[in-house]
């Protein structure tokens, strides 16, 4: 099965500082407003709904996800950006603060439209405020941490990976995502805490230091309680 997600994140590590900026300022523009696109995201999306998610959202990450309550502990952001811009091949590019989100995309999505964007700017929002450890930290661990947004806020698709799939714990996506659940049953908060030692870099003792155990047998541990299942997606989950 294809891979759910199809994203170009492209992150840009943000080296200022802006300590005493903490509350972030959130931006709509539709770019895209005259295209069949952007027509479909002001009838069912609409800049006032997408600000208020945007502050519901950065909230959400700031205190569930990342739990930086200390604002120095976190991303100086003065500003998040949304644009809807009239472009394909992704459904949104993250760049810096700001956030391109495919009028293409948008346009083409089969569903409750409104629900598919709410579950997108969860996962986009995280890389705006995430430490990547200066571009150190495995994509797949970017964008695992990314997707445990989505998967916390119960905002993932019915295709997100069932826990214990996955080939790889750096796979990425849903399927670091699941792993990443794991550790944090092991240790509450072990993605805040994560996050907080990649502020500068990323050591794979990072998963040591925080369970105890190094990250092969956690990885190991996490394929065995689940029964060793091999390849991620294809699973079907049992029926009593
Ligand atoms: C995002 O869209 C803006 C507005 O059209 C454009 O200027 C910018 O280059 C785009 N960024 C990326 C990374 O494509
Ligand atoms: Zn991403």
């Amino acid at each position: 099965m294809a891979h759910y997600y199809f994203f170009l994140c492209i992150l840009f590590t943000f080296s200022l500082s802006f300590y005493g900026i903490s509350a972030a300022n959130h931006q709509v523009t539709n770019f895209a407003e005259k295209t069949p696109g952007g027509i479909r995201f002001t009838k069912e999306i609409g800049i006032p709904f997408t600000k208020t998610l945007m502050g519901t959202i950065n909230n959400y990450i700031w205190t569930t996800i990342l739990q930086q309550s200390d604002p120095a502990d976190r991303k100086p952001v003065p500003t998040v950006n949304i644009y809807i811009v009239d472009f394909k091949g992704a459904e949104a590019i993250t760049w810096g603060d700001n956030i391109n989100v495919s009028a293409v995309y948008l346009l083409g999505y089969q569903g409750n439209l409104k629900w598919e964007f709410t579950s997108l700017l969860y996962h986009e929002m995280t890389h705006v405020f995430q430490w990547n450890g200066e571009g150190k930290a495995p994509t797949g661990l970017v964008e695992g941490v990314a997707d445990y947004t989505i998967l916390k806020a119960k905002y993932f698709p019915p295709a997100f990976a069932k826990p214990g799939t996955g080939n790889k714990w750096d796979q990425g996506y849903d399927f670091t995502a699941r792993f990443l659940e794991y550790c944090d049953g092991i240790t509450p908060g072990f993605v805040a805490k994560l996050n907080k030692k990649m502020r500068k870099t990323f050591d794979v003792k990072f998963f040591q230091e925080l369970t105890g155990k190094p990250l092969d047998t956690l990885w190991k541990n996490y394929k065995a309680k689940y029964g060793n299942i091999k390849h991620g997606d294809e699973i079907t989950e049992f029926v009593n």
